[in-house]
């Protein structure tokens, strides 16, 4: 079935999502309806049907000035506008079957249509262990020499893609 991502709502059912990582898990439950509501950042949410409102995966974007050190890219000034990619995870029982992916090319073409409104340079994304920055790096994400985590895609990449 084709995941719809929209918006979260404050009625959706956050309760019984599970990705293996509490603490992932504890911020959509406790802390993504509040953030949205004070503009800290906004968060998407995939279901498997319009109606349905049990969340499947999410992912997190707010505004952001990152430093550019580290950063292999010349002839930038020391700091620039960013979006991070704050959280994205999927539910244990849907993982494996692309909706990962699927989340992050949403994500980055959300940033896009942001980036023609509001100069926006990159996305970052610091990945919370080695086995999320493999998957970001898997669809191009470079790390910044001096903290491996951090991870960065250009505005100029995505739009190429
Ligand atoms: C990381 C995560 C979002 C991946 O979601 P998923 O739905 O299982 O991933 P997908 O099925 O869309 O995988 C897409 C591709 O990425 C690859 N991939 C998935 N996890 C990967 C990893 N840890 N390292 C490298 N590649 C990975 C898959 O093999 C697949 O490649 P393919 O298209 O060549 O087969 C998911 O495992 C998750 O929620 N993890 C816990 C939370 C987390 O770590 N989030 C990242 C926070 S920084």
């Amino acid at each position: 079935m084709e995941p719809q991502i929209r918006r979260l709502k404050e009625d959706d059912d956050r309760k019984s999502f599970d990705c293996g990582v509490s603490s992932m898990n504890d911020w959509l439950r406790n802390i993504a309806n509040q953030h949205q509501k004070k503009n800290l950042s906004r968060t998407y949410v995939a279901t498997l049907s319009d109606t349905h409102q049990e969340v499947v995966g999410y992912y997190a974007l707010a505004a952001f000035l990152v430093e550019t050190e580290g950063m292999p890219v010349k002839r930038l000034p020391d700091k620039v506008s960013a979006v991070l990619l704050a959280r994205l995870a999927v539910n244990k029982n849907h993982k494996g079957q692309g909706l990962g992916a699927y989340l992050l090319m949403h994500a980055l073409d959300t940033v896009l249509t942001t980036s023609m409104a509001v100069g926006v340079q990159c996305v970052v994304v610091d990945a919370i262990d080695e086995n999320a920055a493999g998957f970001y790096r898997k669809y191009g994400f470079e790390p910044f020499t001096d903290a491996p985590r951090r991870l960065f895609l250009p505005i100029e990449t995505i739009k190429q893609t």
